[in-house]
This record gives structure tokens, C-alpha cells and sequence, in this order.
């Protein structure tokens, strides 16, 4: 539905050039909840901007429902954004305007409809965002989430193919980000709406989206299935941006370790069950089969949209045979296995892991 194709944006500063976006390509399908995730900086708002021309990329193309939009006059562009709504993270309402009033102007804005034809529009855009009863309200007496709420009916009001959201959820508390998020997938699946994101937060990206692009310095480092992304990120951005959602705490887990003694060896394993494995018990399984001792030193188990999936910190002590052992079986189970000693420091047994492996 929409390909970006070398998009570059590039700004003149006091004569100083800075690059926005360097080299975006990207595909995003008919019907997908897509996540554009970075730091703040990184480009996002530029290149969500792109996708409906607010923002005029330096060169290359975007493409959507197959014309490069990039090439359209001013009449064309208006026409454009009708296909395409756009959610704020500050909202954007009409302080002097009803709700209704507020989701009706994108439909006045047109000239195509009658004053009954639109009040019939607004009141299902009402219900289709759980806001009848407060319809004549300002947006003043309204809470974050209700505001929000407001600028989704908006930005859904002429029918749009494709919904653009900047941060949508940035400035509202985790349960009312939840239940906007609920609404935008509900949306999705209604409607068969395709909706680009973007964020700094991982949890939107888990709780919504099918595909992510991670981009750091203007530029795409990452790009894949969420549930592949989130479990085995692979770009450093996307690492710290994981670990902080997992709440990852490298200083516990360094003081639970026991770190290897004498001849025997420690290793720090990170184990993903994916989907169905995830309720099997493999790993008491494998330790019955074994000698070494396998600690649990953090555990979740979690959802990703509608995957399931468990993740485990273990601790595995023991001689280089028996490691070797149950790292086989790990492998031949379905198990994803990845080797976090690096992130045990200042460990004399660390050490000796460290000369083993080399
Ligand atoms: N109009 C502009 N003029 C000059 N530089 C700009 C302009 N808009 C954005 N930039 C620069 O482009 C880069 C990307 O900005 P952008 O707003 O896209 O980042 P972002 O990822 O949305 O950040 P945030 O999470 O803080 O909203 C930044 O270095 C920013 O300073
Ligand atoms: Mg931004």
C-alpha cells in the first residue's frame, strides 16, 4: 500500500545542512499495523510527516495505492489527505468546538456531504469510539484519553485508507494507552485500516503492531516481524530499547549469579519459547537429564499482539561436558538459546569463560 523508495530530508540550518532521513526504504501492506520506533531525534515525526507530504522529502519517492505522491500538485495533496487520517500526541482539537463539532469539520472541510449526512457520520464515528454521551462537550471538560478519542473519530471521519498516529499515546497514563491502543487494533481489524505509528516505547509496538522499523540517526537499522524484532533485536538501539521494556536488571542478575568454581563453569542463558513450546516443561525435562545445575534467575511470561511467549534467565553451573550436554538439548528443543556471559563483568569465572570460548 505504501513503499518509500531512497527517501532522503535533509534541513538547512544556519547554513549547516542536517539530515533528517538518510536512505528510508520501506513497504508497508494493506491492512498492517506498522511501528516506526526510535529515540527522540531520531527522525520519526520527519518521516511519518512524509507519508502525507506535510513534510516535502529532499529526494526519493513515496508511493501510495500505487502513485508516487511526491510528483502531486496542491489539489492532488488535498485530495490526498482525505485518504489519509492523522492522530496527535497533543490532540489538536478545536478548544471552541463541540466533540461533535470537532469530528464534523473534516467533513464541512469537503463540501461533499449535507448537514444530515454528516450528523448521521458523527454519530457513528461517536459510537464507534464510545464518546455518545459526550457529545456536546468542549474539549476542555474532557480527559486525556476522551481527547484522544475525539481526534481518532476526526482523523477517521472522511473514510481514510490509512491512518498516520505521532505518539497518539505519549502523553496519557499506561492504562488509558492501553485502552487507546485497544481501540486503534479495533479499529484495525473493523475496518481493515492500515495504520502506521510511531513511538519511543516498545510496549506500544508489542501490544499493536505486526511489523516494526527501528531508526536511529535518520537512518533504518532494523526491520522485521515484531515478535522476531522484539525477541532477538538485534541492533544495539533495539537491544537497549528491549531490554528496558523486559526491565532487564543486569546488577541483580550479576549479584544472583554464583559464577562458576574450581573446574566448573557458569554460563548466563537467555531461553525464548515461542507460541505452543511455551507451555511445555522442556527445561525440567532437560535438567533431569543432567548433572549440571540449572538456576532460573528471571522469568515472564508474556504476549506479543497474539503470540504468547516465555522468556528465562538461567544460570547454568557445571563442567564442560555436562554444558555442553544440555546446551544439545536446548538446541534440539524449540527453544532459542543466547549466551549472555558478556553481560556478567568482573567475574574471575567470567574470565575463564571468556579464555574457553576464544
Ligand atoms: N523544521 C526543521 N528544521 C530543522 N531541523 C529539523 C526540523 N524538523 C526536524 N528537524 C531535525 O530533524 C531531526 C529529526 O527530527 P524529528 O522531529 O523527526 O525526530 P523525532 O524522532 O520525531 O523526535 P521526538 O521523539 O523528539 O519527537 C532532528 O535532529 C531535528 O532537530
Ligand atoms: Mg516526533
Amino acid at each position: 500500500m505504501i513503499e518509500i523508495a531512497q527517501l532522503e530530508k535533509h534541513y538547512q540550518v544556519q547554513g549547516r545542512q542536517i539530515s533528517a532521513l538518510r536512505n528510508i526504504n520501506l513497504d508497508i501492506a494493506q491492512g498492517e499495523v506498522f511501528g516506526i520506533i526510535g529515540r527522540s531525534g531520531a527522525g520519526k515525526s520527519t518521516l511519518l510527516r512524509a507519508l502525507n507530504l506535510l513534510e516535502r522529502p529532499t529526494s526519493g519517492k513515496v508511493v501510495f495505492e500505487g502513485e508516487d505522491i511526491t510528483q502531486f500538485n496542491t489539489q492532488q495533496l488535498q485530495e490526498l489527505r482525505q485518504r489519509i487520517g492523522m492522530v496527535f500526541q497533543h490532540f489538536n482539537l478545536l478548544s471552541a468546538k463541540t466533540v461533535a463539532q470537532n469530528i464534523e469539520f473534516p467533513l464541512k472541510l469537503t463540501g461533499k456531504y449535507t448537514a444530515q449526512q454528516r450528523a448521521s457520520r458523527v454519530a457513528e464515528l461517536l459510537d464507534l469510539v464510545g464518546l455518545q454521551e459526550h457529545a456536546a462537550k468542549y474539549p476542555a471538560q474532557l480527559s486525556g484519553g476522551q481527547k484522544q478519542r475525539v481526534g481518532i473519530a476526526r482523523a477517521l471521519a472522511n473514510y481514510p485508507h490509512l491512518l498516520l498516529c505521532d505518539e497518539a499515546t505519549s502523553a496519557l497514563d499506561p492504562e488509558t494507552t492501553q485502552a487507546i491502543l485497544r481501540l486503534l487494533l479495533d479499529i484495525n481489524q473493523k475496518l481493515g485500516l492500515t495504520i502506521v505509528l510511531i513511538t519511543h516505547e516498545m510496549q506500544v509496538i508489542r501490544s499493536i503492531c505486526d511489523r516494526v522499523a527501528v531508526i536511529d540517526g535518520g537512518e533504518i537499522v532494523e526491520t522485521g516481524n515484531v515478535v522476531e524484532v522484539f525477541l532477538h533485536p538485534r541492533h544495539a538501539v533495539t537491544q537497549s530499547l528491549v531490554a528496558e521494556n523486559q526491565a532487564l536488571d543486569l546488577s541483580l542478575l550479576q549479584e544472583l549469579s554464583q559464577r562458576g568454581q574450581g573446574s566448573s563453569l557458569s554460563y548466563l542463558l537467555r531461553l525464548t519459547y515461542v507460541g505452543s513450546a511455551t507451555h511445555e516443561p522442556i527445561l525440567s525435562r532437560i535438567a533431569s537429564q543432567t548433572k549440571a545445575e540449572i538456576t532460573i534467575l528471571q522469568g515472564v511470561i508474556a504476549r506479543i499482539k497474539n503470540t504468547p511467549y516465555g522468556q528465562l534467565i538461567v544460570e547454568l553451573l557445571g563442567e564442560e561436558n555436562e554444558i555442553d550436554a544440555v546446551l544439545k538439548l536446548l538446541g534440539q528443543a524449540d527453544i532459542r538459546v543466547d549466551v549472555l556471559n558478556h553481560l556478567l563483568t568482573n567475574s574471575a569465572a567470567h574470565s575463564q569463560t571468556q579464555a574457553q570460548e576464544k
